[in-house]
């Protein structure tokens, strides 16, 4: 596909995006190639491979891999395929091993991917196989960003920092705010979903706009989360802020006036004192390791790291949640999520963040149920030749004035009920989708 031919359907300087690209079969061959082979993709949390020999299993793409701690202590990603006929060499979901064995015919690697044994090696290979050239597959880079890691299959591409860029300094308050650090905790949710997976990661990069008619039976039941039951007037006046980032990414609700640490002292006076404390510390701790600036942001609500990673980050007294669209088909994706809490976060924060977790953006939850439904609803809608021949509208906020804006922050400032951040995720779509 052209760049010609992809400008034709991206058109962000018109805010119009062409529902070809959710639904071609060609397109999504294409952007396996061009993106999930090219792109920095999220594999997982430190905390899930603690010890040496520790794995979990996920996917790059369709590509199944193995994320193994080696007998050294160093994070590597392997293609979850063996080398002698392309049989999934792991089954598991996580676990612990020094080696892993084939289940077809038993060869063998390590945790450092040599490939260590072959059933009858001397009987019936003899000298025909060269063991040390037969080792898995190694993902080309790997690196973590404060207990997040990373992985990508091209050798050449620029480093995980250059990738996030100024989103770091948003991110810097995620990884540095909880007292003990991050931790995943045990297990994932997962579920599927009939949707192109850009509909889900656009979403989270960029739509604050749905919340005000999706999800507002929750507020008028009083189930929005503690701290933030925001009177309806009073919503759009909120000073938040959609922020798109070089390579793709957004971040919605991002406020810079110590709102977010507010509505999380208040909630938290009407729990309990040592809550409260909890709060001050983690805003404290903001102050020490980054800046006055960092811990005024204190929180942002939900981003999308481009192209399928996307977390949430509403309140120290709410979980983390990581979240992969895993990319299935042009109208298919598996949805993968995780809780993470602070560590050191008092029993009561903790065991409200989880029972949080079940009911928000979960699949059971309220908010996931809210989502997906309109996910559905609009695949299936746009399913016929008209429906699919035709441009979606991506034009709030297109001739925004600006001038308000603080600039002073990293970023690429949008008000924060527009379409900025997912024009700028089709744009940097286009850009990759055109490199051969
Ligand atoms: S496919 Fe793995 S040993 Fe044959
Ligand atoms: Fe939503």
């Amino acid at each position: 596909m052209t760049a010609q031919e992809l400008s034709a359907l991206v058109r962000t300087g018109d805010g119009l995006v062409h529902r070809r690209i959710f639904w071609d079969e060609e397109i999504y061959r294409l952007e396996l190639e061009r993106i999930f082979t090219r792109c920095w993709l999220y594999l997982g949390h430190e905390t899930q491979i603690k010890s040496p020999g520790d794995y979990f299993t996920t996917y790059m793409g369709e590509d199944p891999v193995i994320v193994w701690r080696d007998k050294h202590g160093k994070v590597r990603a392997y293609l979850n395929t063996c080398q002698h006929r392309g049989m999934k060499v792991c089954r598991a979901d996580s676990g612990n091993a020094s080696s892993l064995s084939c289940s077809f015919h038993g060869w063998t690697y390590s945790s450092e991917g040599e490939l260590i044994g072959v059933p009858f090696f001397r009987e019936v290979y003899g000298a025909d196989l060269d063991r040390a050239r037969w080792g898995l597959r190694e993902v080309a880079k790997v690196t973590s960003y404060g207990g997040l890691i990373f992985g990508c299959w091209d050798a050449g591409s620029i480093s995980l920092g250059d990738y996030l860029g100024d989103l770091r300094w948003y991110l810097d308050i995620l990884i540095e705010r909880p007292l003990g650090g991050l931790e995943v905790i045990p297990g994932m949710q997962r579920y599927k979903l009939p949707v192109n997976w850009k509909i889900q990661a656009e979403n989270f990069a960029g739509d604050t706009y749905h919340v005000i008619s999706t999800h507002r039976w929750t507020a008028k039941l009083g189930l929005r989360p503690i701290g933030l039951e925001i009177p309806e007037g009073a919503f759009l006046e909120r000073k938040a802020y959609a922020l798109a980032f070089d390579h793709g990414h957004g971040l919605l609700e991002t406020m810079f006036n110590s709102e977010a640490y507010e509505a999380d002292l208040t909630a938290a006076r009407r729990l309990d004192p040592e809550i409260t404390d909890y709060i001050n510390a983690c805003h404290d701790r903001l102050e020490k390791r980054l800046s006055a600036k960092q811990a005024a942001v204190y929180s942002w609500g939900v981003g999308n790291i481009f192209p399928t990673f996307a977390i949430q980050n509403f309140q120290a007294l709410r979980p983390v949640e990581f979240y992969v669209w895993q990319p299935r088909g042009p109208q298919r994706i598996d949805v993968w999520q995780w809780c993470a809490l602070d560590r050191g976060a008092p029993t009561k924060v903790r065991e409200q963040a989880t029972r949080y977790f079940l009911r928000h953006q979960s699949a059971g939850g309220l908010f996931g149920e809210d989502d997906t439904d309109n996910f559905e609803q609009l695949t299936a809608a746009t399913r016929g030749v008209i429906g699919q021949n035709c441009f979606s509208n991506y034009q709030m906020g297109l001739r925004h004035d600006a001038s308000s804006d603080p600039k002073e922050y990293p970023g690429h400032f949008g008000f924060r009920m527009s379409e900025h951040c997912q024009r700028e995720f089709y744009r940097y779509w286009a850009e990759r989708m055109a490199v051969d």
